[in-house]
């Protein structure tokens, strides 16, 4: 079980100010996703939950313990692009990270423990529906099953906390609705923390337990190196289901649950395509839940 604090934390690049005094307590098993304009820090927000970067100011701690420095098999991510070797076989791929975990210096497995990991790695890619490609390279696959074998990737250490940055940002919308399904039964399956940051509130809603916005209280040009965004509260949800009716009912329409409707986030996170007394649309992909069951 794996509980994530960020305690007044601050992220600065020399003079320029990307993120500032967060706080947030994200409990164990949440699925959070974190929805914010272009630019605004997202991605550094996960790169300080990853590792690669530092806080300037306060602490990040991962169950009361402060975050180590650097990445570590607790945690997986998957970016929105290319995170897979180019290079590697769909199924090499996915044992690399197990490979280097067991054998730092020559990144290769021997006899038995290269065949459990060999069946591990299958057994995963099965499960992202990737069985029968194990030979492929990437560049052989569509971006959707790249997708899939780059979570594939992540989850084969076996994380705690699964760190996605936009990961079906490029997709079409029907993969994307596919892949939501995937990442939903990923997660009930698996005792996970999800960290999930997108532009598209939509998918916020549909995946997040709890859904939060960066905000930039100050947003004039002449301000935008000197403050920072920060985190605002939770937008309201619709009720957690039990976990094995996870997501709203087959057939549900989301928006139906929100007695007020953000309409300026919405407004700032989809510019000026945005009419702000429309929500975007929260409908469920037809047949997606049922798959979850
Ligand atoms: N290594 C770095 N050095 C200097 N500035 C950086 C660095 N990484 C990010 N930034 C700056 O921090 C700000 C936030 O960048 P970040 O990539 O976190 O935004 P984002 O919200 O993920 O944007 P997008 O939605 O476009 O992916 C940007 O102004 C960026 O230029
Ligand atoms: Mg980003």
């Amino acid at each position: 079980m794996t509980a994530i604090t960020f305690d007044k934390v601050w992220k600065e690049y020399g003079d320029h100010v990307v993120l500032e005094r967060i706080n947030l307590d994200i409990a164990p098993r949440s699925f959070v996703a974190l929805v914010g304009p272009s630019g605004c820090g997202k991605t550094t927000f996960l790169r300080m939950l990853l590792g690669e970067e530092t806080a300037t100011r306060g602490q990040i701690l991962v169950d009361g313990v402060p975050l180590k420095a650097e990445p570590d098999s607790d945690r997986g991510v998957v970016f929105q692009r290319y995170s897979v070797f180019p290079h590697l076989t769909v199924l090499q791929n996915v044992m690399i990270g197990r490979e280097f975990e067991k054998s730092a210096l020559l990144g290769k497995l021997f006899g038995a423990q290269r065949r459990t990991a060999i069946e591990e790695a299958s057994k995963l890619l099965y499960e992202v529906g990737l069985a029968g490609h194990e030979t492929k390279y990437p560049a052989s696959l569509s971006g959707g099953m790249q997708q899939r074998l780059a979570l594939a990737q992540a989850l084969n250490r076996r994380p705690k906390i699964l760190l996605l940055d936009e990961p079906f940002g490029a997709l079409d919308p029907g993969i994307r609705a596919d892949i939501h399904v995937l990442i939903r039964r990923i997660w009930n399956q698996n005792n996970l923390t999800v960290v999930m940051v997108t532009h598209d509130l939509s998918e916020a809603f549909r995946l997040g337990t709890r859904v939060i916005a960066f905000e930039r209280p100050r947003n004039r040009p002449e301000e935008l190196e000197r403050y920072g965004a920060t985190l605002g509260g939770d937008l309201p949800v619709p009720p957690v289901m039990p976990k094995t009716q996870a997501g709203p009912q087959p057939g549900a329409t989301i928006t139906q649950d929100f007695e007020v409707w953000p309409r300026k986030i919405a407004a700032d996170l989809n510019g000026a395509s945005a009419a702000p007394d429309a929500p975007p649309d929260l409908s469920l992909p037809k047949d997606s839940e049922k798959a979850l069951h």
